[in-house]
């Protein structure tokens, strides 16, 4: 298992916080001893300087060597002295023995031997630090006894390191309780620190589980730092975008779905009224008359299917284009014409009078889709129309856009079916009738071929009644 942000921050802090507070602590203390030593060794020199001062001039007075006299007022003087200054003080004469001393008893002594009693001896300054008889660290100072500018003697001042060392000691213990309250403060910062860091991680981690098992809605919550924050935003945004796609998916899933099924209802009706027909016709016995229609009806059901079949295969054509349009330049007036040339048996059959006005500018596109929009238009139109009525096809320019107009005399539009036109098998309530209506598809393809030429379809009810289908194609610059 990987370590957690935990574990790491908390790692990282505790070497960071200990080594620095054990560093510092470490310094100061050994600093602290030093200084404490120096302070030491000033003090005893003090003390020795004044001891050689007063036995010079009070006691040797200028003679060659301590009496016996001398060394014994000498010995009170210190003894009377030690007590308040917390060293051992003595007096050596020009050989190195002790003829006084703060410590009783140990007068006598020979410390000629010793470095800074030699150096001392010698007329210089003499110090030394060395264990005590009873194990303990001491400090030594020796300052030379001069008389005429001769070496009578030696001040000697010593005092052990203990108090020192003890309170040296006493130091290192609060610094090391000061570590370890500093170490317990950094691991409770340490672990709000990580919970601020890794709460925001955990939340994302949930909400992308949460996701990944299908709730496309759940989202982050952006907190914490910014890198968090920004990492909850960006799994925001792609949250949103899948739950686009997602969408977008099954709103094409259920359009085929119900576009399969519109077609196969679309094909029983005919196929319905075939069999039926065949199966009379089968059972013979059935009069003339009756067989004709039959007949007629099983053709006009075929060709229904043939239809259907076609505007199918010319929607999914269109619609299924990767490729260009075979372009070339339109005149719109002149494929207006056509179309109504050729819908003239049609139109005649339905007794509506069918005419073009007016001129639009040159426009590029596929000229036979164009004259199939124009002809679903009038086909539309006059049906809605009905006999002794009139259809306009009218023809003009808007900007830099070329305009047609299909109005007819018909009924409207009614408004709630006014979104849906344009939507494949879509028809009116008002030609349910199959009679009078095909499959539905035929505003379908007209969307779609005028949007393959980047233009528009829009229609409306006329004030003065009946509806208008305004056509809108861009108009080729020269
Ligand atoms: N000029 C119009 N006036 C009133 N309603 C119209 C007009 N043109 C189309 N509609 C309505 O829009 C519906 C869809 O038209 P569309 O041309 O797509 O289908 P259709 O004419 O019924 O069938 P198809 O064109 O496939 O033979 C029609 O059924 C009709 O209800
Ligand atoms: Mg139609």
């Amino acid at each position: 298992m990987r370590a957690s942000i935990r574990a790491r921050l908390l790692a990282a802090f505790l070497i960071v916080a200990i080594t620095a507070a054990a560093g510092l602590s470490f310094y100061f203390l050994k600093e602290l001893e030093g200084f404490a030593l120096r302070k030491l060794e000033e003090r005893l020199h003090t003390q020795a300087r004044m001891l050689a001062s007063v036995a010079s001039t009070t006691y040797l007075n200028g003679a060659a060597e301590f009496s016996a006299t001398d060394a014994r007022k000498l010995q009170v003087t210190i003894a009377d002295a030690t007590p308040y200054a917390a060293s051992r003080l003595r007096v050596l004469d020009a050989d190195g023995v002790a003829i006084a001393d703060s410590t009783p008893g140990d007068a006598g002594d020979l410390y000629g031997d010793r470095s800074e009693v030699r150096r001392a001896l010698a007329g210089e300054y003499g110090a030394a630090t060395r264990m005590t008889e009873e194990g303990r660290v001491a400090l030594y100072v020796a300052v030379p006894i001069l008389s005429n500018g001769d070496v009578r003697g030696v001040a000697y001042a010593s005092s052990t390191t203990f108090s020192i060392m003890t309170l040296l000691r006493d130091y290192r213990l609060r610094m090391a309780l000061v570590v370890a309250l500093f170490a317990a403060f950094t691991l409770f910062m340490t672990e709000l620190l990580s919970r601020w860091l890794s709460r925001p991680l955990q939340d994302l981690s949930v909400t992308a589980k949460a996701f990944a098992a299908g709730d496309h809605s759940v989202r982050a919550h952006p907190g914490g730092s910014s890198e968090t924050r920004a990492l909850a935003e960006a799994f925001n945004a792609m949250g949103d975008e899948v739950q686009r796609v997602v969408t977008e998916l099954k709103e094409e899933e259920r359009r085929k779905s119900r576009f399969v099924s519109d077609v196969s209802h679309e094909l029983r009706t005919p196929l319905t009224a075939i069999r039926g027909g065949a199966e009379t016709l089968l059972d013979g016995d059935v009069p003339e008359a009756d067989a004709r229609q039959f007949l007629e009806t099983i053709i006009r059901e075929s060709d229904r299917l043939t239809r259907l079949a076609n505007d199918l295969l010319t929607l999914q054509r269109i619609e299924g284009a990767t490729g260009e349009l075979p372009l070339g330049r339109i005149d719109l007036r002149a494929a207006a014409d056509r179309a109504i040339g050729a819908l003239a048996p049609l139109t005649d059959a339905r007794g509506v009078q069918v005419t073009a006005e007016g001129e639009a500018p040159t426009v590029l596109g596929d000229v036979d889709r164009i004259q199939q929009v124009i002809a679903n238009l009038i086909d539309n139109a006059s049906r809605m129309t009905g006999a002794g009525g009139h259809v306009r096809v009218l023809l003009s320019r808007d900007g830099d856009h070329a305009v047609l107009a299909v109005l007819d005399e018909g009924p409207g539009i009614p408004p709630e079916a006014l979104p849906h036109l344009f939507e494949r098998f879509y028809r009116a309530q008002i030609s349910r009738d199959r009679s009078t209506g095909g499959a539905g598809l035929g505003l379908a393809i007209v969307k779609a071929i005028v949007t393959a030429h980047a233009g528009s379809i829009e229609a409306a009810n006329r004030p003065e009644g009946g509806s208008a289908f305004t056509l809108r194609l861009p108009v080729i610059g020269d």
